[in-house]
């Protein structure tokens, strides 16, 4: 069912006010209006600047005289409007939170119940008061579906015919990849991102259409997306976490949905400090081609009560209209953190901010793949936890003789060196207890000192460094240990072998 069918449903069953949730008023209105003219509804629509379009006709016929704020004189008009009619107002959110305005509501929803009349909100945001959320039926717009954006398509493609200048064709693949790229666009974006296409590169070019795309996820000011600058062969160890990404890379495609795969959920990397978390998550965008959204858990906790609701559902929208990508939700306890507490400070915000995500990570459909990565297990709520939620939790120790080996490696060659001059074994075997970022620490101090003795980084160089450099492992031993126990139970090491 789509959102048109929705709300019909909905105005039959004489529901009494609904709150349309969209940025498109222009379709929105068009769809309305034919809904009212199936059902043999009059739609009044109302806004601060144009008043009541059409005027209500009150019984009697009488115009009705009036010193009420706009607002409050929309509420009166439809409170004494004849049946069979449907009122939109528009941009009605900033009203709500005055306390007269909410009363009305409340008042409305009673008279309204039942009859065959109908009052619909809309605004690009939701944001209902408590004492509303009861009374109000809210229906998400959905942004152009492919055949949409294909009438679209058509609809320039024949406009532009006859014009020399432009190349207007598409093979059926690049026709193809164009509308699943304009997927999650408004109609009047899609419009402008395809003409500006054919202005600026004289054909119908994807990458105007992704630069759009990276637009709106930076307006959105919650998501950042994110370039892949590290690939998978720059993380070292690990080889159980790469192994099971390796097999995945394929899943979001058309044909391993025909095959019968659902597309992986995600994962939650959990572990020690600066040991390869948030780089293999880098990394997976990369290995799997898919644009990487980095989700400011602590941002989503915005200053106003009320607003966080609305950061995480604008956050979840955003990622689904990128589809297929990669949710990177960094240190996840930062965000989430005391919500078993009760949100004794924010009356519950967080636990409904959080509950909205569990349900969201439970349910999701589209392919979103979420990648969580923490340090603290025990600030995370154990309903974050259960089975079924991620399909797979990762616990990522310190590396291992081995897994150093290879990092030392990685990063000498990172730094333009040959590795095989370097006796990595040995670096390995000084270095017990570093993570992959005190390894990486070492080598960059110990360029400094070769640097500083203006000859060429040696052996003894990284050595040294490895000497001077304590690390954290040492001083957290405990709460690594602790971090350890619990894990063992709970969750599957990322690496093949026990550190040492
Ligand atoms: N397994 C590894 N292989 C190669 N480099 C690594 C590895 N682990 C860490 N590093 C280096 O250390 C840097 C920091 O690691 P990263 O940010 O991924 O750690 P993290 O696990 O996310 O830590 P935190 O819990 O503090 O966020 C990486 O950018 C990388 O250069
Ligand atoms: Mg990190």
């Amino acid at each position: 069912m789509n959102a048109s069918q929705e709300i019909e449903v909905l105005i039959r069953a004489k529901y009494p006010i609904l709150y349309i949730v969209s940025w498109e008023e222009k379709r929105v209105e068009e769809a309305l209006q034919k809904v009212c003219t199936n059902l043999n509804r009059t739609l009044h629509t109302w806004s601060v600047t144009q008043g009541m379009k059409p005027a209500v006709n009150r019984p009697g016929g009488q115009v009705r005289t009036s010193t009420l704020p706009g607002e409050l004189e929309a509420l009166a008009l439809v409170h004494e409007a004849p049946e069979y009619t449907v009122f939109l107002l528009k941009d009605f959110h900033p009203y709500m939170k005055d306390y007269r305005v909410v009363r009305l509501l409340r008042d409305l929803a009673n008279r309204l119940r039942g009859r065959a009349e109908t009052l619909i909100l809309m605004g690009p945001s939701l944001n209902l008061p408590t004492d509303l959320e009861k009374d109000i039926t809210v229906v998400d717009f959905e942004l152009p579906d492919a055949a949409a954006i294909e009438a679209t398509l058509d609809r320039l493609i024949e406009a532009v015919k006859g014009n020399s200048n432009v190349d207007s064709s598409l093979k059926p693949q690049q026709r193809e990849a164009l509308v699943k790229s304009a997927q999650g666009l408004t109609q009047d974006e899609i419009e402008s991102v395809f003409a500006r296409s054919l202005v600026e590169r004289k054909k119908f070019d994807l990458d105007v259409v992704l630069e759009e795309k990276k637009q709106i996820i930076r307006k959105s000011g919650i998501l950042e997306y994110y370039a892949p600058d590290a690939q998978i062969k720059d993380v070292g160890g690990l080889e159980v976490l790469k192994e099971w990404l390796d097999k995945r890379g394929d899943s979001f495609t058309d044909k391993a949905r025909e095959f019968g795969i659902p597309a992986p959920k995600g994962i939650l990397l959990l572990g020690v400090q600066g040991c390869g978390k948030s780089l293999v998550a880098k990394a997976v965008a990369a290995q799997w081609n898919l644009p990487l959204l980095k989700l400011d858990v602590g941002r989503i906790f915005g200053s106003l009560v009320g607003q966080s609701e609305e950061n995480i559902r604008t956050a979840i929208k955003v990622a689904e209209s990128v589809a297929p990508c990669i949710l990177w939700a960094d240190e996840l306890e930062k965000g989430f953190a005391g919500v078993s507490g009760g949100g004794v400070s924010d009356s519950g915000t967080t636990a409904r901010v959080f509950s909205t995500f569990l349900t969201w990570m439970q349910e999701k459909t589209a392919p979103v793949f979420l990648m969580a990565t923490a340090n603290d297990v025990s600030s995370l709520p154990p309903e974050m936890l259960r089975k079924g939620r991620f399909d797979e939790i990762f616990f990522v120790d310190l590396p291992d003789t081995d897994e150093r080996e290879q990092i030392f490696g990685i990063h000498i060659k990172k730094r333009n060196r040959d590795a095989s001059k370097f006796n990595l074994k040995a670096l390995a075997k000084a270095s017990a207890g570093f993570s992959g970022a005190e390894i990486e620490q070492a080598i960059v101090s110990s360029l400094y000192a070769a640097y500083d003795a203006k000859r060429e980084l040696m052996q003894k160089d990284v050595v040294a460094e490895v000497k001077a450099l304590v690390p954290l492992s040492v001083m957290m031993r405990e709460d690594i240990e602790e971090l350890r126990e619990w894990a063992i139970l709970r969750t599957r090491p990322a690496s093949k072998k026990n550190p040492a």
